[in-house]
């Protein structure tokens, strides 16, 4: 029976096979001639916020000589950063940012005021203990920040107060992030904070949710807010990207009305428009727990996250009718599963322990993007340490990577590799699991003669077993990077931190290759072209 594209229909052969765990057919053909653009490395980004145990306890451990630190960062997270690459970090919100006020975090840290954080009322932490999680003590600011996307090797975007600040705190903030070293009062605050040097920040969000917690406009509204706050703004060596707020999921009002207003006095505004912000969240299933969860949970994720597609697809469209030169791309600068338990440590609102379902989440949402890199500037992960979708958890002197460090690591290889249409056919999976899915779904980049394929198979208990070649080329070699585990719910934990780790071995050539993905995982091939 032949296998066409994401119609391939389950043979009696493969049906018993899905059920008993045996492998399945499956073909995956990559055509390196059907380019979909060059793979951002920002896509591959990450958004810090004063939330919950992210900053405080995450990030920041200040002096505490008890938890190894660099200037009162948390040295096992700088350490462990730069694996998974993280080219920009977007910080300091979220619905926080538009509650900040950037000179609370400015100058010497001995003056700085404490307040009380835009979460604290959240049910979760009015019950608990008070801490910097409910009082910030603005020990964490924009000197700190930026002193750590240095440290991990990544660009700052900053997320401006657009709900309770004015256009002039904006203008100021960018004055003194970038003027330069002695010209004005906020350069010499800057230096006072312990740097001299611009920070050359090039990515400014003027606001965040604009409309919800970043002040509730509508989009006609925000676009006249928006206007007022990039015209004129004070320019420094660098060139500053405004991102705009975007829709919350498929409001595809907010996108149209938005970009309308913006536009109706020409084309020309959209010069101040870098990217606009999509969030997205993939949500939870069955009982909110990250760790506790049936198989029908298991599939509900899978189908929740690849709605990502249609997102990227409709809103894009919308963006053509306005834009018609395609100047202005999407920045998905919020993403991910988010589970409702809280378990990491008290007054973590969002901390929990992502599992494989996490991982899975993280490596079907990223193949979207590589397939869509010309429609997308940027993407951030939310969040990145102890809040919702994160790479790392953290308190006090505990620190663990989890299942999604482990696919940002696998997939850091797409960064700036040009995306190749990849056509992948396999069994679909059972309609009471997961109507319209396919076990295997991917991406592909080529850099030069390499290929970097990403492949997450959603089948929870089925491997598939899938031939791979190349059209007009020949695999000569090359390795394989799987993330898989015995169980859907494993993950890592403080007691046991390395349950959940990608495994590499090589595989070999000859033409093609015949590759099993195992059931519930995400794989990267490492292909030699010749
Ligand atoms: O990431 C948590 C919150 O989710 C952010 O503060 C907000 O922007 C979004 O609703």
């Amino acid at each position: 029976m032949p296998i066409h594209r994401r119609s391939f229909i389950l043979s009696g052969l493969a049906m018993a096979a899905a059920r008993t765990s045996l492998a399945a057919a499956g073909r995956v053909e990559i055509i390196p001639d059907d380019t979909l653009g060059v793979i951002s490395p920002n896509i591959y980004g990450h958004f810090t916020e004063n939330l919950g145990g992210c900053i405080y306890d995450g990030i920041w451990v200040g002096e505490d000589p008890n938890v190894p630190n660099v200037d009162g960062i948390r040295k096992a997270l700088v350490e462990t950063i730069r694996r998974i690459k993280p080219p920009v970090i977007r910080w300091p919100g979220g619905c926080f940012a538009d509650s900040y006020n950037w000179r609370d975090g400015a100058g010497p840290r001995a003056q700085r005021p404490r307040r009380t954080n835009f979460w604290a009322a959240s049910d979760y932490l009015a019950k608990g203990p008070d801490g910097p999680q409910k009082y910030d003590p603005n020990q964490f600011g924009t000197n700190e920040f930026v002193r750590f996307c240095r440290l991990a090797g990544a660009e700052p975007y900053l997320a401006a107060n657009l709900r309770s600040g004015t256009p002039r705190d904006f203008d100021e903030w960018i004055e003194y992030c970038n003027s330069p070293a002695g010209t004005t009062t906020l350069a010499d605050l800057r230096a006072a904070g312990g740097d001299r040097d611009p920070f050359n920040v090039r990515y400014w969000g003027v606001g965040n949710e604009s409309w919800g917690c970043g002040g509730g406009f509508t989009g006609d509204e925000y676009a006249v807010e928006y206007r007022r706050f990039v015209e004129w703004v004070p320019r420094y060596a660098t060139p500053v990207n405004f991102i705009a707020s975007g829709p919350n999921s498929g409001d595809t009002a907010w996108t149209r009305t938005f970009l309308t207003k913006l536009t109706e006095k020409g084309p020309g505004a959209l010069h101040n428009v870098f990217g606009l912000a999509l969030h997205y969240y993939a949500g939870t299933a069955g009982n909110g727990s990250s760790t506790d969860f049936t198989t029908a949970d298991w599939y509900t994720m899978m189908a929740k996250s690849v709605r990502m597609e249609d997102l990227i697809r409709t809103h894009w469209l919308i963006m053509g009718e306005v834009d018609k030169r395609r100047q202005l791309k999407l920045v998905v600068d919020e993403w991910g599963a988010w589970n409702k338990t809280a378990d990491v440590a008290p007054n973590f609102l969002f901390g929990y322990f992502p599992s494989m379902r996490d991982a899975l989440v993280s490596g079907l949402t990223l193949d979207i993007f590589n397939r869509h890199a010309g429609k997308i500037a940027m993407a951030n992960a939310a969040q990145l340490i102890n809040n919702i979708h994160s790479s790392f958890l953290a308190t006090g002197g505990k620190f663990i990577t989890t299942p999604i460090f482990s696919v940002f690591e696998m997939y850091a290889a797409h960064q700036g590799g040009t995306s190749v249409r990849t056509e992948i056919s396999s069994p679909r999976l059972e309609a009471e699991q997961a109507t319209g899915l396919y076990s295997l779904a991917g991406s592909c980049s080529l850099k030069n003669k390499q290929a970097v394929l990403t492949v997450t198979n959603a089948n929870h208990a089925a491997a598939v077993e899938a031939e791979v070649s190349v059209r007009g080329a020949r695999i000569s070699g090359g390795r394989a990077t799987a993330l898989k585990a015995a169980d859907i719910r494993a993950h890592n934990s403080f007691d046991n931190p390395h349950a959940v780790e990608p495994v590499t071995a090589p595989v070999s050539g000859g033409g093609q290759l015949v590759y099993t993905f195992a059931p519930a995982s995400v794989t990267r091939l490492d292909l030699t072209l010749a």
